[in-house]
């Protein structure tokens, strides 16, 4: 009786082992393998596939993860022709304390009457009320909100680019981040413009 026992021990230990590309019995397979198709995933257990496609009897449906309906078993399909990306700009990612790396930044826009128009009603709509029409720190707001340097001040006047456009993005002492509010273009079409106001 004892020896049964051990046999079948022997037996059931021997065919759950891993062999080859094949990883052995799994208890509860949809713990590794996903039941749904992962849709950011263009997973094709080929391996695996190949090898439960010659031994049948093993497969039990629970390693293939590819969509057998879509073009080249993709899980996820390709966007529509002509679809229209949002934006054309990386989200923006050097952190707050990171400015002197922001400095370094070049706008990505052109120089042009276009841009500088643009700038001027981006900056007149989200900055005026505390820089002041010639950013000289005396907005409607400026003068009460207090300590709005002058953009032609000692301290801001050869103020980068890219400085610039990390203060509007995150804020800078007492003022507040606008990232949250100007996309990462009209951002630096401010940038632009600000320029013009440091330089007079
Ligand atoms: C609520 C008022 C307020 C608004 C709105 C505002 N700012 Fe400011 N800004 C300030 C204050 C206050 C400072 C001085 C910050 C400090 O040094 O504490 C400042 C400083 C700056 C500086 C100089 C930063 C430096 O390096 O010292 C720049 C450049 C600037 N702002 C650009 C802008 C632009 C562009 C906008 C519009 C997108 C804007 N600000 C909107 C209040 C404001």
């Amino acid at each position: 009786m004892k020896k049964i026992k051990i046999l079948l021990i022997c037996l059931f230990i021997s065919a759950c082992a891993a062999k080859d590309d094949y990883p052995g019995v799994e208890y509860a397979p949809n713990m590794y393998h996903s039941v749904p198709y992962e849709p950011l995933s263009q997973v094709k257990d080929k391996e695996i596939g190949s090898w439960l496609d010659s031994n049948p009897e093993d497969n039990h449906g629970e390693f293939y993860n590819s969509n057998p309906y879509n073009n080249y078993e993709m899980t996820m399909r390709e966007p529509v022709p002509g679809t229209v990306k949002r934006g054309n700009y990386l989200p923006y990612r050097i952190p707050k304390d990171s400015i002197d790396l922001a400095s370094k930044l070049k706008s990505p826009l052109e120089d042009s009457e276009e841009v500088l128009k643009q700038g001027k009603v981006f900056y007149t709509r989200y900055c005026i009320h505390c820089h002041g029409e010639k950013g000289m720190g005396d907005g409607l707001v400026g003068v009460v909100y207090k300590g709005v340097t002058a953009y032609n001040s000692r301290a801001v006047k050869d103020k980068t680019e890219g400085d610039i456009f990390h203060t509007i993005t995150h804020g800078k002492g007492r003022m507040w981040a606008h990232g949250s509010q100007i996309s990462i273009e009209d951002r630096w079409k401010i940038v632009k413009y600000v320029q013009t106001l440091q330089k007079q």
